[in-house]
């Protein structure tokens, strides 16, 4: 145990001390620090393949609980009188953002419900904030003095007890990581600078990534916060390619693209372009829909209504649209800071799951087809499997018949809906298109009511 402890602080030590890092045997392809030979490296698998994760956005902004998670900004950067008043009416006379900590206090945390939550989401991976903008990391990091989540609030490593909970259930685990923190001191200094000293990014930035990485093994690291300054300043591709080359996750670890202004929808990993990103078309970069239940927060908020949450035909139809054009959904919800999860999205999450116990053979694994969306219809999309195409359509045709005119058909032809045994009848229109006879009586039977798959064997 100890001489563990020792390699995962050694890194660090060297690091701190002159920058040297530890190297791994050198097989397979090395990156070099620059974005054509970081953006070359072939994306793992894994992460195409799982298609739906969940976020989890938990940090102090969960004690304050209004507004958002960007509420320490709009309450000391923006002046906002809404949010002043809130603090002014709600807590004692000279409260600071600091005084929130102690009050994160993640009592009912029990990260194997959470676990369990998610798996039965359907879930393959969970995101989680490791540290969000204002600074506070929800482990004991080194780097961090007493603004994590040991030394003050939970007294907890929230981060590892989430990820231990996840691998028991064979759920990747992703690190969300903001690179820039709003109110830093050396943040703060280094941008007076203009971004040409890097005391933030040698003391802070750099050393929590690291740790991160060693310490927890992640599966993806889900960098933000990186749009005020240039990939230079962070050391983006020097990070990258280290943990590309040599770290213990090179194999298998992916990232997004924020790591410095442009870089977003240009380089690293997969794309996630800007947040709830919607292509019109197929892109040719893997990338990830990222989205939240709670249209107007990542954080919990108590004021939140429920006809500000999606709905699940809307969460279903965004998956559809995302999985067919190629994409990884990633749904968000924000504990509260006693660390359940509220009922409203426990819910939201058990009803994508449900749906996904039967319509996931169309989603997990898939491909996109030749054609996302039959006829410019919104309501009907495409994805498929080997040999297997599938069409979704989430709105049920009035008259029993689903129409579709993009699948070429052949003489072997098999149609069928997930969720039932038995074949379909069809029949070709004049103008050959395929005729598909729903299952009417039938459709009450199935435990979901938006959004069903039509499986089709020996069609191009
Ligand atoms: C873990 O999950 C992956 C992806 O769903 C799957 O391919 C693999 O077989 C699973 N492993 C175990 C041990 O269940
Ligand atoms: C960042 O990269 C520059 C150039 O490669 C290097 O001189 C500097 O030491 C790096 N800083 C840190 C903190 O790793
Ligand atoms: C960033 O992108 C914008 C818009 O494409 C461009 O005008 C600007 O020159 C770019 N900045 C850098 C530093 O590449
Ligand atoms: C597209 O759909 C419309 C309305 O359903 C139909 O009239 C039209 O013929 C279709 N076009 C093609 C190319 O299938």
């Amino acid at each position: 145990m100890a001489a563990g402890r020792l390699w995962l602080l050694l890194p660090l030590l060297l690091l701190l001390c002159d920058g040297a890092l530890p190297r791994g045997p050198s097989v397979g392809p090395r990156y070099s620090p620059d974005w054509a030979s970081l953006d070359a490296r072939p994306l793992p698998g894994w992460f195409d393949a799982a298609k739906f994760g969940v976020f989890v956005h938990w940090g102090v902004f969960s004690v304050p609980a209004w507004g958002s998670e960007w509420f320490w900004w709009h309450w000391k950067a923006e002046h906002r009188s809404d949010y002043e008043r809130f603090v002014s009416t709600r807590f004692p006379p000279g409260t600071t953002y600091a005084d929130f900590a102690p009050r994160f206090s993640a009592a009912d945390f029990q990260p194997e419900q959470w676990a369990q939550l998610f798996q039965e989401a359907g879930a393959r991976y969970v995101v989680f904030t490791t540290k969000h903008h204002e600074g506070f990391t929800n482990w004991g990091s080194k780097a961090s003095w007493n603004w994590n989540s040991v030394d003050t609030g939970p007294h907890r490593d929230l981060v590892g007890e989430l990820g231990d909970a996840l691998r028991k259930r064979n759920i990747s685990y992703g690190l969300y990581h903001s690179l820039f923190e709003w109110f830093h001191p050396l943040y703060l200094l280094d941008k007076k600078n203009g971004f040409k000293s890097q005391f933030f990014v040698a003391g802070k930035t750099l050393p929590e990534l690291y740790e991160l990485v060693l310490r927890y093994k992640p599966d993806i690291i889900w960098s933000d916060g990186d749009w005020e300054a240039p990939d230079t300043y962070w050391n983006s591709t020097s990070f990258l390619a280290w943990l590309y080359n040599d770290s213990p996750v090179k194999d298998t670890v992916v990232v997004n693209d924020r790591w410095g202004f442009n870089c977003s929808c240009h380089h690293g990993g997969y794309y996630n372009c800007q947040d709830k990103f919607k292509p019109g078309t197929l892109p040719d970069h893997k990338w990830e829909m990222c989205t939240s239940i709670d249209v107007r927060s990542w954080g919990y908020r108590s004021n939140m209504q429920v006809y500000e949450l999606m709905s699940e035909f809307t969460i279903i139809k965004e998956l559809v649209h995302t999985v067919s054009y190629g994409g990884n959904y990633l749904l968000n919800v924000g504990p509260t800071k006693e660390g359940t999860i509220a009922p409203i999205f426990q819910e939201r999450l058990l009803a994508l799951g449900t749906w996904l116990k039967i319509n996931g053979e169309a989603i997990y694994e898939s491909k996109p087809w030749r054609i996302q969306k039959e006829n410019c219809s919104d309501e009907i999309w495409y994805t498929s499997k080997g040999p297997a195409v599938y069409a979704i359509f989430l709105v049920w045709p009035k008259d029993d018949v689903l129409t579709l005119s993009s699948p070429v058909l052949s003489a072997s032809i098999q149609v069928s809906m997930l969720g039932f045994f038995k074949p379909l009848k069809w029949q070709s229109s004049p103008q050959q298109e395929l005729q598909v006879l729903l299952p009417s009586e039938n459709r009450w039977l199935l435990p979901f009511q938006h959004g069903w798959t039509i499986k089709l064997l020996g069609v191009s």
